[in-house]
């Protein structure tokens, strides 16, 4: 059983803090076996009535405690320290030390491959040093770092550097200060023998801002993807948002052992090196739109977040589902709008939707958690993001811009509330936003339309009636919910003759169209309008023309989609055998289409994921669905095989450019090779072909997955000599840990314990960690194996793992989430694993919150 900490704790409960610090003066001393960290604060009391003082601590060696200049009375308890009896404003001084080199939670200030780092979001800060710990404490901060000159000759903290100097024994000093108020969250140190790559950015009002990213030695080559990308989402928020940069320096460094992608502390990002360093030869085109889209991210947080940040963390949707939003936004205008659409769209319903209907469903403003770390979530980021756009959707861009100045102009160096994000929209656009903060703040669970329509000739109407609700067990009392809809309609021609948005508020409502001159076909949901399931009883027909001719690419996707969809399922259920001609007229159409862009068309050709497909249904059939997508892919590259290759031959020669419209060919040409693997004549060769001669990753690694999805001999020495080429390269070492990760076969458990002994493998690093059995967990139809080998496999991975990273073992966790939805067989072996977890003595909070959702 966990520790006796194990308590939820409730947004209802919020109070504010009886003390504030005004400031906060940061001396780290390193030294090679700990670093000793003063903190001198000055505290002020706001409640008068208040006598003790409370500090988070944890993992720290107290050596001594001064208030003003003597000695308070204290004690220690497991996770603080107790101050009795203080004034109304004093000085608090502690002196502790921590080892940062044993600290594998990799929370607070730790070691990573040698570089001194910090990550303080959400509860890091109290493993450093005795504070509040609660982002509503805002103070002014100056840091001091002390540390031998020749092995960390960079010395770096947030705002502007304001003193540095040599000290005796070979020690030298830097001093910084930073001249905005922030809570402890966003403070961060870095201590390392670093390589600095320099330039500049001109914001709008003519202010000169000196830009560094920071990487180890021999990744300098690396950095001008993200520095090109930080320059452009300056520019960007300036023009778009009216947010100008405000200090003199922004500096990132680059880390291998990180939890997440990326931190926004202030004026110093800490970034995952995966979210950072790319070039051609080693990053894909997938990295670096991902790697663009996390710079200007943390970048866009400076605002949202920073400069405004969170009262509590149950906000936490106020800054990160905003600052998703702004980012995509941004990667919309850097690229093709509704690719990139497409692209969010279709992970989300994967990822949130299954997140949404599991076990850990929770709202995107959580009413209680017992660990904040659990609930950085697709909910929190995605859902907060969608739930931002349909304030967009509703009011219009130039709307929702006037009511993010008033955001911005009211809440400016404040720790605010979602409530307070609303009220910004509903005074600045005269609006009532009471329901759609009720329904989407705090109700989990994806919203379902049903919907049913009625023509009638002799009127020339047609009505669309829509039904919602919300099926989460969990929910009495539903708020129907508020949000907008977008609606075309299309003759039997195909001629578009009705696009509108509706606003729909009650649980049960009607549209009617007048001077409908046939039973038009519905476009429903255009470009996602709302984040929620839709149900409609299209015909093969209906999806066929809207495949063809819906001018919304959300709505053609999702026709193809059904199509897929119908078509796997009857060759599941045997209802038929081969694929309908039809269905292949129409990709062979999209193919051929010269309106199109190879980028879109890749995009538009993507058949179901597998969860989309088993989650139709009670019971979750992965093998079955599995293998019937199979079928139909043999079955349609069979049938287009010629075409196939003659659209891959013709991209197949050009060399490595890097823009949009190269990366387009580049995904519509390896999407026709994926499907030319799917072929009765396999054409291996051509993979081999394009593995030994790709000049950048993305044909290379695509390449080497589909090989390896065949197997045999010659997967076998594409693996070999990747591994070969790129074993000093530990980013290109995870991409081939999860290509093996992911491969369909048979013996993958014993490829995973061959590979976790892989000396590039670590598993205290947690890249590798999702690398190897991150993506395994969501290799579906092997995880979910009958003989139950994945789930004893992953459930001592987490118990191993759980000892020193929280954080990563309650994500692996969730690779069970799906428990309550499998069949019997393999329900009782997964539960046996998921006793095993929560009976081991002294799990950490983290993964209990996780496990006991699910077994419970
Ligand atoms: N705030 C960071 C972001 O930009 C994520 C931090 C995640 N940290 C964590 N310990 N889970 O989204
Ligand atoms: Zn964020």
């Amino acid at each position: 059983m966990p520790h006796a900490s194990v308590q939820p704790i409730y947004l209802k409960d919020y109070t504010p803090s009886d003390f504030l610090v005004d400031t906060i003066h940061l001396t780290f001393q390193i030294f090679e076996t700990y670093t000793q960290v003063t903190n001198v604060s000055m505290y002020r009391k706001i409640n008068v009535e208040a006598k003790d003082l409370f500090l988070y601590g944890e993992d720290l060696l107290l050596h001594s405690v001064y208030l003003n200049t003597e000695t308070p009375s204290y004690t220690r308890e497991a996770n603080g320290l107790w101050i009795y009896d203080v004034p109304q404003s004093f000085t608090l001084t502690t002196i502790v030390s921590i080892d940062p080199a044993a600290n594998k939670q990799l929370m607070g200030l730790y070691k990573s491959d040698g570089i001194f780092c910090t990550q303080n979001e959400p509860e890091g800060f109290r493993c450093i040093t005795y504070h509040l710990d609660r982002p509503d404490i805002m103070s002014m901060y100056t840091t001091k770092i002390i540390a031998e000159k020749n092995k960390y000759p960079i010395l770096l903290s947030n705002g502007n550097c304001i003193d540095s100097g040599d000290l005796e024994d070979g020690n030298h000093f830097v001093q910084w200060s930073d001249p905005f108020k922030k809570p402890c969250y966003l403070f961060a140190m870095v201590a390392g023998d670093l390589f600095c790559t320099e330039s500049s950015f001109t914001t709008c009002s003519g202010k000169n801002v000196t830009l560094k990213i920071y990487t180890d030695h021999g990744n300098e080559n690396r950095v001008e993807h993200a520095l090109e990308s930080l320059k452009k989402a300056m520019k960007w928020d300036e023009e778009h948002f009216g947010r100008e940069y405000d200090l003199d320096i922004f500096m990132i460094v680059a880390v291998d052992a990180f939890n997440a992608g990326a931190m926004e502390n202030k004026g110093l990002n800490i970034f995952n090196a995966a979210a950072i360093l790319c070039d051609p030869l080693t990053a894909t085109d997938a990295d670096y739109k991902y790697i663009e889209a996390v710079v200007a991210h943390e970048y866009f947080h400076n605002w949202t977040g920073n400069r405004i940040t969170c009262r509590d963390w149950f906000q936490l949707t106020l800054k990160e589902g905003l600052t998703v939003f702004r980012d995509a936004e941004f990667s919309a205008d850097m690229d093709d709008r509704d690719v990139k659409r497409l692209e969010d769209v279709s992970y989300f319903k994967e990822h949130q939707f299954a997140e949404d209907s599991g076990p850990m469903a929770h709202p995107i403003k959580p009413s209680s958690f017992i660990e904040i770390e659990n609930f950085y979530t697709m909910t929190i980021y995605e859902k907060g993001s969608e739930v931002i756009r349909m304030l967009q959707t509703m009011y219009g861009k130039e709307n929702f811009r006037k009511a993010m100045d008033l955001y911005f102009e009211t809440f400016d160096g404040q720790a605010v509330t979602t409530e307070d994000f609303i009220w910004s929209f509903e005074k600045a656009l005269e609006v009532d936003l009471t329901q759609f903060k009720n329904s989407w703040y705090s109700q989990a669970g994806t919203p379902v339309l049903k919907i049913s329509d009625q023509y009638n000739a002799e009127k020339k109407e047609y009505i669309l009636q829509i039904i919602q609700s919300c099926p989460h067990p969990k929910k009495t009392n539903i708020v129907p919910y508020h949000f907008p809809f977008s609606v075309g309609l299309f003759t039997k021609n195909g001629v578009e003759i009705a696009n509108q948005t509706h606003i729909i508020t009650k649980e049960k409502e009607s549209i009617t169209f007048t001077n409908i001159d046939s039973q038009p076909i519905p476009s429903l949901l255009r470009n996602f309008s709302a984040p929620v399931k839709l149900e409609y009883n299209y015909s093969f027909e209906d999806n066929l023309l809207l495949f063809a001719f819906d001018t919304d690419v959300y709505c053609k996707y999702e026709a193809f989609q059904r199509l897929m969809t119908d078509t796997i399922t009857d060759i599941k259920e045997k209802k038929i055998q081969t694929i309908p001609e039809n269905i292949i007229h129409a990709v062979h159409a999209v193919m051929d289409n010269p309106n199109y862009s190879d980028a879109m068309k890749a995009e538009l050709l993507v058949l179901p994921g597998l969860y989309s497909l088993v989650s139709r249904y009670e019971i979750y059939e992965y093998e079955a669905f599995f293998q019937a997508k199979k079928i139909v892919l043999r079955q349609l590259a069979n049938a287009l095989d010629a075409l196939l290759l003659h659209h891959y031959t013709i991209r197949a020669n050009t060399s490595y450019e890097k823009n949009n419209k190269a990366m387009g060919e580049r995904a519509f040409k390896n999407w026709c090779l994926s499907m030319l693997s799917y072929c009765d004549h396999p054409y291996n060769d051509l993979l081999q072909t394009q593995f030994d001669s790709a000049d950048n990753m993305t044909d290379s690694i695509r390449s080497l997955a589909l090989l390896s999805k065949n197997g045999g001999k010659q997967a076998q020495k594409a693996l070999a000599s990747f591994a070969e080429r790129w074993k000093d390269n530990a980013l290109v070492m995870n991409k081939w840990f999860a290509v093996q990760a992911s491969a369909e076969r048979d013996d993958i458990i014993d490829i995973l314990q061959r590979l976790e002994k892989h000396r590039a493998f670590d598993k205290t690093n947690p890249n590798k960690i999702r690398s190897l059995f991150g993506i395994f967990g969501r290799n579906y139809p092997f995880f979910h194996a009958v003989d139950g080998r994945g789930y004893v496999y992953i459930a001592d991975k987490i118990l191993e793992i759980d000892r020193f990273n929280q954080k990563a073992s309650s994500s692996l966790a969730q690779s069970f989430r799906q428990y309550s939805k499998l069949d019997d067989k393999r329900k009782q072996t997964m539960k046996i694993s998921l006793e095993k977890i929560i009976n081991t003595p002294n799990i950490s909070p983290a993964l209990y919150e996780v496990v006991s959702a699910i077994v419970r």
